[in-house]
């Protein structure tokens, strides 16, 4: 859930900051985006360049860039760009000056700007820590929605020993995990999205395929990832990688491989959405070895490969949510609702090749959808942005 999530990392000044070090690299390798705003008594821990190198950003702590020149830091900006504020260490100063507004160096003024949620780890010594003027701050900004990682007791750098370490980069990076888990609308949700092109064998190195790209279904996956749903990815031989994230990915090259693998999942599954491009025709008798061109027939005979959505269709319990795609080279409207009906299907999306940046291959699309009842059209969109529509489509469904 982290992966490209965009934190904003509020180092503050306590010995704890080393340790924003390693969760700085921890939500890296997690997949998020990390800048890194420090107060100067932050700096005297631990190096900006530390921060800088790890993150491939520079840090801010101050208004002025450039005092020369007159160029400054927009707070904003960063409060804007932020999905998520993270303070670690949040030393006693800092929480105090949260709790009352206090704007008096650069990462109070982010704070006060920024429109995210924040999320503070305190690390103070036990008695700071303990302290009723401590604690009455904590409960306001816990009153305020910010959400605050507890700190843990063990020794302290005072020499005493009691709760105030900071909690331990891993347990955070964790938290800030459980964050955006628990804000995922669609968390909970199995999906299962089948993408991409298939390719029937005409002898060991030639195949009857079609021009997918496999681009619509893997944006459809990571729509609904982001959303929080568990995505199984049944991916045909396309170029396109499979987003991060997935429940799991197949990869498959025939339809008979697509139909094996959707019969063993379908059951376990609460939506299907069928984008992939399954050719309806399979050679019937493919060689094993190559063929010579003087042996290569004058005609290939053909049979009809299993239709995966219309399968899953017959196969639909009543808590489950069916959608395919048709893709025409007409208006189509009639066909995909004809399809929608042989097949049983939930919704159909339909994109036609008459309009331009549609279909395969491209990185857009333009798409109607039909529930049975209503058809919404859409503009010429990313197919990020199409499969974001469409993860709304599929909700309303
Ligand atoms: N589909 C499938 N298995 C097949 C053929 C198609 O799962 N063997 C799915 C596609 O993934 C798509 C939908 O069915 O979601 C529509 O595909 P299309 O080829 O347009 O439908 P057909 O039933 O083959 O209809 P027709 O060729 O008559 O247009």
């Amino acid at each position: 859930m982290v992966h490209g999530r965009k934190i904003l990392l509020g180092v503050t000044g306590s010995i704890a900051a080393f340790k924003a070090v390693f969760l700085a690299r921890e939500l890296i390798r997690r997949g998020a985006e990390v800048r890194v705003v420090m107060t100067a008594a932050a700096t005297e821990f631990v190096g900006p360049l530390t921060f800088a190198t790890l993150t491939g950003h520079r840090v801010y702590s101050d208004f002025t860039e450039d005092a020369d020149q007159g160029t400054w830091t927009n707070h904003v900006d960063l409060g804007l760009w932020a999905d998520l504020f993270v303070v670690a260490p949040a030393t006693a100063e800092t929480l105090s000056a949260f709790s009352t507004g206090r704007c008096t160096n650069f990462l109070h003024a982010v704070f006060l700007s920024s429109r995210c949620e924040v999320m503070v780890a305190p690390a103070m010594d036990l008695d700071m820590f303990s302290h009723a003027a401590t604690q009455a701050n904590l409960h306001l900004l816990r009153e305020r929605g910010i959400s605050v990682v507890e700190p843990v007791s063990g020794p302290l750098a005072s020499g005493l020993e009691g709760k105030g370490r900071m909690e331990e980069p891993g347990a955070i990076a964790d938290a800030v995990e459980g964050y955006f888990e628990s804000r995922a609308p669609l968390r909970g949700l199995r999906v299962l999205i089948t993408a991409g092109p298939t390719h029937e064998p005409i002898d060991a190195v030639r195949f009857i395929g079609n021009r997918s790209s496999g681009k619509m279904g893997v944006a459809l996956a990571q729509a609904f990832i982001d959303q929080g749903a568990q995505v199984s990815l049944l991916l045909g031989p396309a170029t396109v990688a499979p987003p991060v994230g997935c429940e799991e990915v197949v990869r498959f090259e025939t339809a008979a491989e697509l139909a094996a693998a959707v019969a063993e999942r379908w059951g376990q599954m609460d939506v299907g959405i069928a984008a992939a491009a399954v050719a309806d025709v399979r050679p019937a008798a493919p060689a094993t070895n190559k063929l010579h061109r003087a042996d290569l027939p004058p005609a290939i005979v053909l049979e009809p490969t299993p239709d995966v959505l219309a399968y899953m269709g017959q196969h639909k319990a009543g808590h489950q949510k069916l959608i395919g795609f048709a893709l025409e080279t007409d208006e189509g409207r009639a066909s995909a609702a004809s399809k929608l009906e042989r097949k049983n299907l939930d919704g159909i999306v339909l994109n036609t090749l008459l309009d331009d940046g549609a279909g395969f291959q491209t990185d857009t699309n333009k798409v109607s959808t039909f529930d049975g009842r209503d058809w919404h059209t859409f503009e010429l969109k990313s197919k990020a942005e199409v499969a974001r529509d469409l993860v709304n489509f599929i909700q309303h469904l």
